[in-house]
């Protein structure tokens, strides 16, 4: 993809009053409340956005949404993409890349993910310090656009300090408990074996999940800071590992999704 494919999506959503969204956010599976939240001016099926990568069955949302949440304006992805489904890491990307050039100053990024440190239970809410990358691509393979950010982008501080220290204590405030910890991030579609999670333990993962990286690789690129919060949707202690399956995933997603939504929230409001 060339500077010009990303920049007429933007034209396309400048042109639909798409004009000065100033904080990203991805929605992970099953944590969708966000969205009550904001006070929609404009919704838009992806499929409507020139270049942007077709939405799946599985995904049956599928928009892009613009409004404001108290002050800010905010644009809000329903529904994201996921290597598992098919697309090239450069289609993952895309629309944070499109994001970043309708000039964006924040990234906010959820999702649902295994728990590896066994201290953390169902329905936790652990916010990222740092990351693995275990998918087998990368979003920034191939001719590097300088205008978007250098060869080699630096990784040493993957997520943003300013905006942990606020979720920090916004949720001491609060009062929701939020543990911190490192994402590792693999292809999917299958949930991992009991030697795999070991592995994935000992190497210093702190949950997992089948998302997030690419999107946070791509924003460090661009220079663009994010934060990412995961929320623990089965605990994946090999000795006593239970079957869990996905119907299971996004009940457990669904009941954490309202403190989740309120941390967000209350940190847009300060932003
Ligand atoms: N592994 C990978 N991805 C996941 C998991 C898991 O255990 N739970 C939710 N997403």
């Amino acid at each position: 993809m060339t500077k010009e494919t990303y920049e007429e999506a933007v034209r396309y959503l400048q042109a639909q009053g798409i004009t000065s969204p100033e904080v990203g956010i991805v929605l992970g599976t099953g944590l969708g409340e966000l969205v009550r939240h904001i006070q929609i001016e404009k919704s838009i099926d992806y499929k409507q956005i020139p270049h942007f990568p077709e939405a799946t069955v599985e995904m049956h949302k599928g928009k892009l949404i613009y409004g404001t949440i108290g002050t800010k304006k905010v644009l809000a992805m329903q529904g994201r993409f996921h290597y598992y489904e098919g697309y090239t890491m450069q289609q993952i990307t895309f629309p944070v890349r499109v994001m970043k050039l309708l000039c964006i100053k924040y990234l906010l990024l959820s999702n649902a993910a295994g728990g590896l440190n066994l201290s953390f239970k169902k329905g936790d809410l652990v916010l990222l310090e740092d990351h693995i990358n275990l998918q087998p691509a990368n979003p920034l393979t191939g001719a590097n656009i300088e205008a978007f950010g250098p060869r080699f982008p630096d990784m040493s501080q993957p997520y943003s300090l300013e905006l942990n220290e606020k979720l920090r204590s916004i949720a001491s405030q609060e009062d929701i408990s939020l543990k911190q910890g490192v994402y590792i991030s693999v292809s999917g579609p299958n949930l991992e074996t009991r030697a795999e999670y070991r592995f994935l333990r000992l190497i210093g993962g702190d949950v997992v999940g089948m998302s997030t990286v690419p999107e946070v690789i791509v924003a460090n690129h661009m220079n663009l800071p994010c934060a990412a919060v995961s929320v623990v949707t089965d605990e994946c202690d090999p000795d006593h590992l239970q079957p869990v399956n996905i119907a299971e995933i996004i009940e457990v997603a669904g009941k954490a999704d309202a403190k989740l939504s309120r941390l967000f929230i209350k940190l847009i409001e300060e932003l």
